[in-house]
Parts: structure tokens; C-alpha cells; sequence
């Protein structure tokens, strides 16, 4: 670690003396490389509150959603210090929008930039999503059209957040409901481009990969042969449920099914990640049932 600094500081001050771009300075903070590696965690929310403060050796890590926090009060701010002082903290983004084709909310920008800047994580993270289109507010994550111009637009977006947050960005595959029309790449295609063009890690959210896989009869095996797996930073995993119409929904409200922990297992067995989180928003159980979910994964990623 200590040699790595002397490295760093030595090529920087190298760039400075030949007068080479601070860009180039900034590439180097964003290297997915230096990720440490996690464990198992949990995605905050205020109802696990006290348990975790009971139990916080019962998981690794934990992942905020920093939307949570852009317009709060100073006590909310206070909670993430205090969070800060027992976990490593991943800020997850709702709504940056980085397919919307008119750019990024310049406000909202800065907004998450300063929260990032506070929290200090080793990286954070958002969607492969749009949220904004045309100055309306969607309200949720919608799909992109997978096509060489929304490529564009996701590339120029992930540049311009980039450019602004030198923290690594990771990025979540979401889940569509019906496969927009013109498109002229396929899923995989869209992911890797966007991936290696902007240099960023995957989210690999493989409850959103499961549900797709059955909502649009592919192999997810085939889906992961596809894409770069070693730009997988993280995991999600959760529980959803199939509605009347046979169409699976990532809800987040139900425990994890054993066809999410055989996807985890198959998906460990490609990859190797820095660190898994379980996702859990509604219809929440006892503590005692979160614990053993992490538990689980945490057997599935061989930590005992
Ligand atoms: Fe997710």
C-alpha cells in the first residue's frame, strides 16, 4: 500500500513537472483496480437502524442510497457520520438520468458529487437507466433503446459525471418490462460498450438478470458469457415475485428464492467480485431473517 503511494505521488509529480493534463490524474484515481475488497452487506435503510447498531459484526459493509440524503437536513448527514464511523459506506444513485439525450441535471451533479466527496467511499454507483427525459421526472427507472445513439449519450453523460467525481463508477443493469423497439444491439453489446468505452465497473444485479432471463426466455449463463466479467465490482441480490400475468417483478419485498442463491452460486463461480449487498425495501422480516440471507451469500462467496 505504501509503495503504491510512493508510486502514485512519484507519477504524479511526473505529470506535473512535463505539464501533462490533471485528466490524466484523475484517470488514475478512477482505477477500478484499487477497489478494496468488501464482503457482504446490506442496503441501508432507516428501519435496520438499530440493529445494525446491536449486530454490527453480523455484515461487512453497507450501501446508502444517496438520494436519501441530497436534500436532507443536517441530522440526516449526522447519521451518515455516525454510520461512517462502524462501516464502509457505498453511495448508490437514483436519479442522475445517464440516458437522458439533453445531459446531465448540472444541480442535482454537484448535489451528488458533494455527498460522494463526504462519504469517501472506494466507489459508488448508478443505473444504466433514465430517469429524466425532455425535463420531466419519470419517477423510476426506465430501460434505454439499446442503439449506437443512446450508446453515445451514455457514454458522454458517464464522461461528464466522471470529469466531476473521481471516485470509480460502478454500474447496475436494471430490469425492462418489454424490449424497446430500434434497437440494433443486443443487451450484452449496449453493457460492454458502455463498460469499456467509459472505463467503469458493473453492478451486476443478478436478480435484475434473473428476472429479465425469465421474463425474455434467455440463458442468463449465455447473457454473463457475454459481457466483461472482470469489470464485476458488486452484487446485488433480492427477492421479487411473479404477478398474475406470469411476469416476474424485482420488487425487493419478498425473502431471496433458491433461484436467486443458484444464479449467486453459478455467478461466483465466473467472477470474482469486491462485494455483494442484499436489497430489501418492503414487506420487511426480522432482523434474524436478514442476517441469515447474509449469511448465506456469505458462505456462497466462501468467507467461512
Ligand atoms: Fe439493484
Amino acid at each position: 500500500m505504501y509503495q503504491k503511494t510512493i508510486y502514485f505521488l512519484f507519477f504524479r509529480n511526473l505529470c506535473l513537472v512535463f505539464g501533462l493534463f490533471p485528466e490524466k490524474i484523475q484517470t488514475m484515481k478512477n482505477e477500478l483496480s484499487n477497489i478494496p475488497f468488501l464482503g457482504v452487506g446490506l442496503g441501508f435503510r432507516s428501519v435496520f437502524k438499530s440493529d445494525l447498531f446491536l449486530e454490527p459484526q453480523s455484515l461487512d459493509f453497507l450501501e446508502i442510497t444517496l438520494d436519501h440524503y441530497l436534500d436532507a437536513p443536517p441530522s440526516k448527514w449526522r447519521e451518515l457520520e455516525i454510520l461512517k464511523q462502524s462501516f464502509t459506506l457505498i453511495p448508490h444513485g437514483l436519479n442522475l438520468s445517464l440516458g437522458t439525450a439533453q445531459g446531465l441535471d448540472p444541480k442535482y451533479l454537484d448535489q451528488v458529487a458533494r455527498l460522494i466527496e463526504f462519504v469517501d467511499p472506494p466507489y459508488w454507483s448508478e443505473h444504466i437507466a433514465i430517469t429524466k427525459a425532455g425535463g420531466i421526472e419519470i419517477g423510476h427507472l426506465s430501460p434505454s433503446v439499446f442503439s449506437t445513439e443512446a450508446l453515445e449519450v451514455f457514454v458522454r453523460n458517464i464522461e461528464t459525471a466522471k470529469r466531476q467525481i473521481s471516485y470509480p463508477l460502478v454500474l447496475e443493469n436494471i430490469t425492462y418490462l418489454f424490449e424497446l423497439p430500434n434497437s440494433n444491439l443486443s443487451e450484452t453489446q449496449f453493457l460492454t460498450q458502455i463498460l469499456e468505452q467509459t472505463d467503469c465497473g458493473l453492478l451486476l444485479d443478478i436478480t435484475n438478470l434473473y428476472t429479465n432471463a425469465y421474463n425474455h426466455r434467455f440463458d442468463y449463463r449465455q447473457f454473463l458469457s457475454q459481457i466483461p466479467l472482470e469489470r464485476i465490482i458488486q452484487l446485488h441480490f433480492a427477492g421479487g415475485f411473479e404477478a398474475s400475468n406470469g411476469v416476474l417483478i424485482d420488487s425487493h419485498s419478498q425473502n431471496t428464492p433458491q433461484e436467486i442463491w443458484d444464479v449467486m452460486e453459478y455467478v461466483l463461480s465466473v467472477c470474482q467480485p469486491k462485494g455483494i449487498i442484499l436489497e430489501r425495501d418492503e414487506n420487511i422480516p426480522p432482523f434474524a431473517e436478514i442476517k441469515q440471507e447474509i449469511k448465506k451469500a456469505k458462505r456462497l462467496f466462501g468467507l467461512y
